[in-house]
């Protein structure tokens, strides 16, 4: 049993999907660990496009099982919608290609409500949510009063528990939101009628440590990015789970397993939905042609993503973090067309240089970016699959985040679709084909 982590190393929106769905083809488990539906992932596989929000992205594979592990919140609403909608699509998911597990604590409409009322009154100091009630339903987690998808199987004493969290969060949206108060029967009754088609999904006792034990290869599919880490992140403008790899034993209950690819999605710039610092954003002409040539609008929410330049300080932080063994750069083709293209490789703070990224949000507000700037390229480099085919600009580009970061790179991704991809071109790494690369390991 394998592992292979696969998480975002910025603030979201790396392009996960793509990547967990081209590894996919190696792997026959694919598990979600954190997170909820604030995540939003664009894959395109010829002329369908295809957004998932809870179900991990091997669900696009058939033979694949997909895994919503005990760390992810989730909208049982939510969930059937997107069922649905893949079902539209002509992808079926049953409980043959997806398992839950009953420790999943459910997002409840109090949840979102309060997700949203809270933002609402917080004016500017509001986080950005996306306000899919994610951090309310964190905390009642860590509250011990949480609601999990396993509490479906028993009528009465779910009744009583709503009953008992209503108490709290009534007495909040009457007397400080000024909102009508929630009616626990009401809620009841809505999950109830969703009970009978989750609990087929939830996992029994024989998908258990055994049955995991017996696939070949487990991708753990990290949702949101490194630096929205509740812990390690741009805290408070963070997301409310642990989003760096390490988390993926914790949220899943799969722990002790050989780790034989870590890799850290990465965007070939760099960008930003929601509030808080982003040291190398561009608000002139280049973020904006960042933006559109990216189509960097939000899957979940349909804001407009801030764009800006790749960020060394950020990233090296967050290799430290995770221990990556590779690197995916992703929507290298964004960047075609730039005469030139900056990176930033160190900050000045309170007038003094530096290579380390603040822990304190207050001091990352003031870092000013010292950039590196490189020849960009003309050509259009959509769709290349080849290393050799890459202008040498693109090249040099590439090859100079490798030797800052001092971390390979294993896959490059030069378009939305699945073969829009140049796998394992790293300098020291002769082998192309990606499965044959990971049975390699493997063995
Ligand atoms: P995720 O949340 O990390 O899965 O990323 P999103 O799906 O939210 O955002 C990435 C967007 O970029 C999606 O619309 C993808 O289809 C698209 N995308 C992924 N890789 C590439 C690439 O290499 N080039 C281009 N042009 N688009 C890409
Ligand atoms: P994927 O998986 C980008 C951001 C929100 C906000 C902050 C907190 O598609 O990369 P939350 O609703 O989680 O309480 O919002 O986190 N955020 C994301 N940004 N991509 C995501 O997911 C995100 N999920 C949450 O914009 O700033
Ligand atoms: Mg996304």
């Amino acid at each position: 049993m394998p592992l292979m982590l696969v998480s975002g190393a910025q603030w979201g929106d790396e392009g996960k999907g793509k990547i967990v769905d081209l590894l996919t083809e190696s792997a026959s488990l694919v598990v979600r660990f954190q997170g909820g539906n604030n995540a939003g992932h664009t894959i395109v596989i010829g002329d369908k496009i295809y957004d998932l929000h809870a179900i991990p992205s091997g669900v696009l594979r058939d033979g694949v099982t997909c895994f919503i592990g005990n760390g992810v919140v989730l909208d049982p609403v939510q969930l059937i919608t997107e069922i649905d909608a893949l079902k539209q699509k002509g992808i079926i998911v049953d409980s043959n290609n997806l398992v839950i597990s009953p420790k999943a604590h459910l997002i409840m409409p109090w949840h979102k409500l309060l997700d949203m009322s809270r933002e609402k009154n917080a004016g500017k100091g509001k986080i950005g949510t996306t306000g899919k009630g994610i951090g309310p339903a964190y905390e009642d987690k860590s509250a011990r009063t949480g609601l999990r998808v396993g509490d479906l199987r028993h009528k009465d004493i779910f009744l009583n528990k709503i009953k008992i969290v209503l108490q709290e969060k009534n007495t909040l949206f009457k007397h400080l939101y000024n909102l009508p108060e929630l009616n626990a029967q009401d809620i009841f009754d809505e999950y109830m009628r969703y009970a009978d088609g989750l609990l087929s999904l939830v996992a029994d006792a024989s998908f258990d440590a055994e049955a995991i034990a017996q696939k070949e290869i487990v991708l753990m599919e990290g949702a949101q990015g490194a630096l929205l880490d509740i812990d390690h992140g741009t805290y408070p403008f963070v997301t409310s789970s642990n989003t760096v790899a390490a988390y993926a034993s914790v949220g899943s209950g799969i722990g002790h397993a050989p780790v034989i690819e870590n890799i850290a999605l990465v965007k070939a710039y760099t960008t930003r939905v929601g509030n808080g610092p982003f040291p190398t954003v561009d608000t002139g002409e280049d973020g904006k042609r960042l933006q559109k040539n990216g189509h960097e609008i939000g899957t979940t929410t349909g804001r407009a993503r801030d764009c800006g330049w790749l960020d060394l300080v950020a990233l090296k932080y967050v290799i430290s973090l995770n221990n990556y063994t590779s690197l995916a750069i992703t929507k290298l083709d964004v960047l075609s067309g730039f005469e030139s293209i900056k990176v930033a490789t160190a900050y000045t703070l309170d007038e003094s240089e530096t290579d380390k990224f603040p822990s304190d949000v207050s001091e990352l507000e003031k870092v000013i970016p010292i950039y590196t700037t490189l020849a960009g390229w003309s050509e259009d480099i959509r769709g290349i699959t080849e290393w050799n085919q890459l202008p040498e600009n693109a090249q040099k580009y590439l090859l100079f985040i490798q030797k800052s970061l001092g971390v390979p790179i294993s896959i490059i991704s030069t378009g939305p679709e699945r073969n829009e991809t140049i796998s394992f071109v790293s300098q020291e790494s002769s082998v192309k084909n990606l499965a044959d690369f990971l049975k390699a390991q493997h063995n």
